[in-house]
């Protein structure tokens, strides 16, 4: 047994953890990180944001040789390996832990594997060690939610974490939840050829964004079968049951994916003993990432806001900061938002819906993506929309998204924009890049 004092302890070590403990060890403070895995990096470095990135764009490699003719390009004969692709990830995985741990060095955070449980407001132990602190900063991350119904924890049931290790494709895989894990998994195996069907409760997929949009990107996804406002009651060896109004129903199934939300990592740390507040969205804090106990700070999706990588490393900084002195605060109205699908769909701000329900008088506008020259050059057979949402009085610029093509690199200007709270007139002023796909968010401003 061992007792040792550090300037603040952190618990988890994905995006908030590491990156609060890397801010905090380049201001000089003795830090500490906790986390039970071997592998630093959380679940978006081991078992999300990354891994499904590789392989993620293994399958776009796989469907633009199918699909090249249109630009001349003819390949005889493409193939999918799985095991190379599983290789592929893994490696890429294995680098950027590594990196973390060497951020860790390079920073002088001292790292304990362990399960870390919080003894009172300056204790922590993780087994039979014992660290003291003024600063405890809780960054345990989400979890698969879990559905139950008949037959959930059978073997080919499967959560986005048992899903990144199979060795062979599902012929028929059924995607219970039509959000963001749901539509970006049936986009990896619908481009490699598996019959891939989403089950959605709501109306519309991806209820975060305007539904005009959602549908266009279901509509795009091709190749992949939706049923919407439909409820799955039972899964069995082959099939997969749901209601759908009144009526009951089934699809074929070799492989079944859940991926009905996240659930925040709450338990077994001592928050109840500790009167740390938590409900079932997470932990409670306020913008400067403060619990209800001094001097206990939480950060990421543990908290239940915004459940982003991005969202938790500015989390993670913003703790950091308050702990030790600093002004800041966690701003989210400039959160951009990317789903990974091909066609990737991104936004930031607000949607034509939040903006009406908070009453807001706005003017919107919406440009199809094949104005854009870039877009058209590069795209065969392909669509997309961008729709901006701009404040009518101050002509402020509330909210962007984009569908269509590769987006994802350019949806931080929009966020810029939007965070310098830049007027309509202010935009059309800067001058962007020609020829690039980004020339639609001026374009489509300029049809206010
Ligand atoms: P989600 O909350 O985005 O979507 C879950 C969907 O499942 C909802 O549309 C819900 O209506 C549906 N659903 C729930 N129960 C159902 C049932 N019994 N039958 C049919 N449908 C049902 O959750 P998801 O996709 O699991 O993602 C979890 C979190 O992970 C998200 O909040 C997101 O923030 C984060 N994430 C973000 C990514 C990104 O930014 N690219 C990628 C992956 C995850």
């Amino acid at each position: 047994m061992s007792e040792e004092n550090y300037d603040v302890v952190i618990i988890g070590a994905g995006p908030g953890g590491y990156l609060a403990a890397e801010r905090a060890g380049a201001k000089g403070k003795k830090t500490l990180l906790i986390e039970k895995d071997n592998n630093l990096g959380g679940v978006c470095l081991n078992r999300g944001c990354i891994p499904t990135k590789a392989l993620l764009n293994s399958a776009k490699i796989f469907h633009t040789s199918q699909n090249s003719q249109s630009f001349g390009v003819s390949v005889s004969k493409a193939e999918y390996d799985l095991k190379k692709a599983m290789e592929w990830k893994d490696k890429t995985v294995s680098i950027l832990t590594k990196g973390v741990a060497y951020q860790m060095k390079r920073h002088n955070v001292d790292v304990k594997t362990g399960t870390a449980k919080i003894l009172d407001r300056y204790t922590i132990s993780v087994q039979d060690d014992i660290f003291k602190t003024d600063n405890i900063l809780i960054a345990t991350g989400s979890s698969p939610s879990k559905l139950s119904i008949p037959a959930s924890d059978k073997s080919h049931v499967l959560s986005s974490d048992g899903i990144l290790n199979i060795t062979k494709l599902p012929e028929q895989l059924a995607i219970i939840g039509g959000g963001v894990i749901g539509v970006e998994f049936a986009s990896y195996f619908s481009l490699l050829g598996v019959s891939v069907t989403v089950i959605e409760m709501l109306p519309e997929i991806l209820p975060i964004f305007d539904t005009d949009v959602s549908s266009f990107l279901r509509k795009s996804m091709k190749k992949c079968s939706f049923i919407t406002g439909a409820t799955v009651t039972k899964i069995d060896n082959k099939n997969v049951f749901y209601i759908r109004g009144d009526v009951q129903e089934s699809i074929p199934a070799d492989m079944v994916l859940i991926a009905v939300g996240r659930t925040p990592n709450v338990s077994n740390l001592g928050l109840k003993k500790n009167n740390i507040e938590f409900d079932q969205n997470g932990i409670i804090v306020n913008d400067k990432m403060q619990t209800n106990i001094p001097g206990v700070y939480a950060v990421g999706d543990v908290t239940g806001k915004s459940l982003l990588a991005h969202s938790a490393y500015r989390m993670g900084e913003v703790a950091v900061n308050v702990m030790f002195g600093e002004s800041d605060h966690m701003r989210y109205q400039a959160i951009p938002w990317v789903v990974y699908t091909y066609p990737e769909l991104s936004g930031v701000g607000l949607t034509e819906k939040e903006a009406k329900d908070r009453g807001r008088k706005i003017k919107v506008q919406s440009l199809q993506m094949r104005a854009n020259g870039r877009f058209l050059a590069e795209h065969a057979n392909e669509n997309g929309i961008c729709k901006v949402i701009v404040d009518s009085e101050s002509e402020a610029l509330l909210g962007v998204t984009i569908l269509g093509g590769v987006n994802s690199e350019i949806i931080y200007g929009a966020t810029a924009m939007i965070e310098a709270e830049l007027r309509v007139k202010d935009i059309k002023d800067i001058i962007f890049p020609h020829p690039t796909v980004s020339e639609i968010i001026k374009d489509t401003i300029w049809e206010i």
